[in-house]
């Protein structure tokens, strides 16, 4: 059992650092087990008083320490397991140390590691400590020169940040690069790669005329899954030009692809390195959705060029500084290049997914946290996800122009600057004369508000009143709550589906607009609306104004008014989810109370029109063709019954197939004349649309006519998303044909480790009753290995993140695997180990006996033996 020893760090401790670094000269000298570093800092005081350097280490081995060029002895300094301390450092001066570290033993793939026979890196957040001693903390900002030795037949590419400076070949056989970065940095951008990889290449001129080379590098064989990647940095690199004024500032920028990766990128300056899944893409292997996750990522990416590394953070609290913001960046970017209002809803669907529970949960803390254990856990869904959403209000609230304006400011202020959270509020203020002083509250507290919309029309008067509550429910360490200031988009809809002018009382406008953001920012506020000759049906929250739970007092016939007629796509499609969830959750009662399961025609019915309206843009339609998840629906029951929503989602499914047989039957039809494979939008959103209706045809047991058309697509298709989508559906139906298609589908892909974890994943999320016992096979399918991250996410990751009818299990297998994976992950990768454990602090939603079962697993992984502070932070914060 770990104990008190592991120590919290707060965001009120925070002290500027006694002493900056100016320049690091770093040399490296690589060998898989020994490469030694040799790092020569210029450092500075820079506290009034004379402090002693600390710097940090983590598994390093000291070899020799000097201070102006003279060696210390060792009773001038102080090495401990984390720390190197020179107690009597100058004002000023030149420290140079020798380290050496072993590249093949670090599983944990932070620091300096091996991937696939390649030397790579991975310093964000606090991994360079893991290649030299350094005060590894993101407000001292240096400028680097890097020199890297190595084979080279075996390491033919020499890689790190800035410009190549010179380069040569030594007496013993190795060769030597060397690069320099002209802009100060913290050391967690740092990035270096050495290997035999192919490079496809390409260049852009930016709109000031400089030519950039831009480089992708592969393991060779992979050239040709490049070209998206490279398409869409261009396409990115352009986009910010011309929607924030965004120049890149070298002229070189790489990319490399590694296989084993604890994320899917990281921004390193002008050395971005990938996870091979969010680079590599072929019409064969990658399916719709991964190439527009490539895209998204590439950008993503790169716009940290401006949003993380010209200006970074202070200190890791501040992390949503960046990431909130490159988020939303990327969400523009992404709405810009596809349809916007489908990317709206699959962003909204994934905050509701994970950032909702989230918040909902044990784990549960604001953007801005104010306290870790370890920095590698806040690498979270609301930092990210829900950090978009608190920069897109703030847009929202502003204006396009008046954020452009905030954010040109934050830029020339803090340019190469390590600024807070509040640096960028305040110029978000400065630039548009705005007070958001009441807004900055959406940074500390955590918790999603929950609203509750009521209104009621006065004939008489001929106006609506629209009254809003909100309150946000305590959080781990956050009883009391404010009410924050909610953007709050409305429209008003007339019996034909007409927008009405949305008029005021008290207001004396001439053309009233159809859609207004009201200032939400009191626990109870009334909006009066007026000049209204009819009872309008309210559009709420629309484009999802505002990451917030919203009940409202809508009838089935408003529901299914809205489902037919708003104008806004989101509330549209959210008014099919509520519908939806509601009938389920009926049904559920009814299968509790062991009462008959009956499907309610009228959502079929609901459903045909939106097929019938030929004007919906395809992809659209699939989005609301696709119910809700059966996490989304068990999440509105007191008691969570994983089993029951299943079953009655499954009720459901078939109840509208069979309604709907024969739109399906011409939907599918009419999208197989598609012609050849292309991933870009329109053609993916028909796809998306065609495997919907594929996806409801295959549900009607025992029609043979229906598994055949699943079989013969998994058989003809002519591209991976067609491939996989009909795989998918075959993994859920027991029988011959999943077998033999499963077995297809691996020896026809079992040389691609990436389209093997899309194997696993498959088998993993299958809803067949003996999934698990599937997994444990695969575990040892010699395609697994617990050393990579996306194997242990395909298989483990999935079973118990996306497959939560059997996760759930009454036996408690589910839980006891997820425990042993972790017990098991925690001594090879503790980041990754404690990534996967979110679902095991789910407990208090469910009855006592899971509380019981996973309450007791959660407890086993404490008890266990050098649990790593990752793994322990998470299960500890689970279980209390
Ligand atoms: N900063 C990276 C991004 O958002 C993510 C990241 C943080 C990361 N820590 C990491 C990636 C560790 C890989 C490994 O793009
Ligand atoms: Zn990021």
């Amino acid at each position: 059992m770990k104990n008190a020893q592991v120590k919290a760090t707060q965001l009120r401790d925070y002290v500027a650092p006694a002493f900056l670094v100016d320049h690091v000269d770093l040399t490296f000298f690589l060998k898989s087990e020994a490469t030694k570093v040799h790092s020569k800092l210029k450092i500075r005081q820079n506290s009034n008083d004379k402090q002693p350097l600390v710097l940090d280490g983590d598994e390093l081995r000291l070899d020799s320490v000097a201070v102006d060029g003279r060696e210390l002895s060792s009773d001038e300094y102080q090495l401990g397991e984390f720390s190197l301390i020179i107690p009597d450092f100058p004002a000023e001066g030149e420290l140079e140390v020798v380290t050496y570290i072993d590249p093949v033993k670090n599983t944990k793939l932070e620091g300096l590691y091996l991937s696939g026979g390649n030397f790579c890196t991975q310093c964000e957040a606090e991994g360079f400590r893991r290649i030299t001693y350094y005060p590894d903390r993101p407000d001292v900002m240096a400028t680097y020169t890097v020199t890297v030795h190595a084979d080279q037949t075996s390491y033919p590419i020499l890689l790190s940040n800035g410009n190549l400076i010179d380069q040569g070949v030594s007496n013993d056989g190795s060769h030597w690069a060397r690069w320099d970065d002209p802009f100060p940095k913290p050391s967690y951008l740092f990035a270096l790669v050495a290997g035999d990889l192919a490079c496809y290449e390409d260049g852009f001129k930016t709109r000031s005329g400089q030519d950039v080379t831009l480089k992708i590098f592969v393991e060779h064989g992979n050239e040709d899954k490049c070209a998206y990647a490279m398409d869409s940095l261009i396409r990115s690199m352009k986009w910010d030009e011309e929607r924030f004024g965004l120049e890149y500032d070298l002229d070189i920028f790489n990319i490399v692809a590694v296989s084993d990766f604890n994320m899917g990128a990281m921004e390193n300056k002008s050395l971005n390195i990938f996870n091979s899944k969010c680079i590599l893409a072929s019409p064969d292997t990658a399916t719709d959705m991964e190439f527009e996750r490539i895209e998204a990522i590439v950008a993503h990416e790169y716009f940290h060029n401006w949003t993380g590394n010209r200006v970074t953070c202070r200190d890791w609290f501040q992390l949503s500084l960046k990431e909130g913001l490159t988020v939303y960046r990327d969400q523009e970017f992404t709405a810009d290049m596809r349809s916007a209002p489908v990317k709206r809803i699959q962003d909204v669907r994934t905050l509701r997914a994970r950032q909702f529970p989230e918040d909902a949960g044990p784990l549960s803390h604001p953007i801005r946290p104010e306290s870790y254990i370890e920095i590698n856990n806040f690498y979270t869904s609301t930092v990210y996800e829900k950090g978009g959403e608190v920069i897109r209000m703030m847009a929202e609230l502003l204006g396009r122009d008046g954020f452009r304006k905030g954010l040109d400011l934050y830029f020339n202020r803090h340019d190469n600057q390590a600024v807070t959270c509040d640096d960028f509020v305040a110029a978000m203020e400065d630039a548009n004369g705005a007070d958001l002083n009441h807004f900055r509250l959406w940074y500390s507290q955590a918790g999603t508000p929950e609203v509750e919309a009521n209104w009621s029309y006065d004939e008489k008067e001929q106006s609506l009143t629209l009254t809003l509550d909100q309150i946000t429910a305590p959080t781990p360490g956050q009883k009391l709550k404010q009410p924050l200031l909610i953007p709050f988009t409305v429209g008003l809809l007339g019996q034909n589906g007409e927008e009405l002018p949305l008029k005021l009382q008290g207001e004396n406008v001439e053309n009233a607009s159809t859609q207004r953001t009201l200032r939400f920012d009191r626990e109870h506020q009334t909006f009066k609306f007026v000049d209204l000759n009819q009872h309008p049906v309210p559009s709420l929250n629309r484009n999802f104004s505002a990451p917030i739970k919203l009940s409202t007092k809508y009838s089935t016939e408003d529901l299914r008014f809205l489902m037919g007629h708003d104008k806004d796509a989101f509330s549209r499609w959210d008014a099919a989810q509520t519908y939806a969830s509601r009938l389920m959750l009926k049904m559920v009662k009814s299968v509790q109370d062991g009462d008959v399961v009956e499907f309610d025609h009228q959502y079929a019915d609901a459903l045909a029109l939106n097929i019938a309206d030929k004007s919906l843009d395809p992809a659209f339609l699939a989005q609301i063709l696709a119910l809700p998840s059966i996490d989304y629906v068990t999440e509105q029951m007191e008691v969570a019954d994983f089993a029951a929503v299943e079953k009655v989602r499954s009720v459901f499914k078939v109840g509208i197939a069979k309604a709907l047989f024969e739109q399906f039957k011409e939907l599918y039809l009419a999208g197989k004349e598609t012609v050849a494979y292309s991933p870009d939008s329109a053609s993916a959103g028909r796809r998306a649309l065609c495997n919907a209706a594929l996806g409801y045809l295959s549900v009607i047991e025992n029609d043979p006519e229906c598994l055949r058309l699943v079989v013969e697509q998994f058989e003809t298709a002519d591209n991976m998303t067609d491939r996989m989508a009909a795989l998918s559906l075959l993994a859920d139906i027991p029988g011959e044909e999943r077998e033999k298609a499963l077995v297809a589908f691996e020896k026809r892909y079992a040389d691609n480790a990436l389209v093997m974890d899309k194997w696993f994943a498959v088998q993993a999320t299958s809803s067949i009753p003996n999934a698990l016992d599937e997994v444990k096979k695969l575990l040892s399918h010699s395609a697994f290995s617990y050393k990579n991250p996306n194997k242990v996410r395909a298989l483990i990751g999935a079973f118990s993140g996306a497959n939560p009818a059997r996760f759930h299990a009454e036996d408690g297998e589910g839980y006891r695997f997820l425990a042993d994976s972790i017990i098991h992950l925690n001594g090879i990768n503790p980041q990754v180990a404690s990534k996967i454990l979110a679902p095991l602090g789910s407990w208090r939603r469910m009855n006592v006996t899971h509380q019981k079962m996973m309450k007791a697993e959660l407890q086993r992984i404490l008890d266990t033996e050098n649990l790593s502070n990752d793994v322990y932070e998470i299960a500890s914060k689970s279980l209390s």
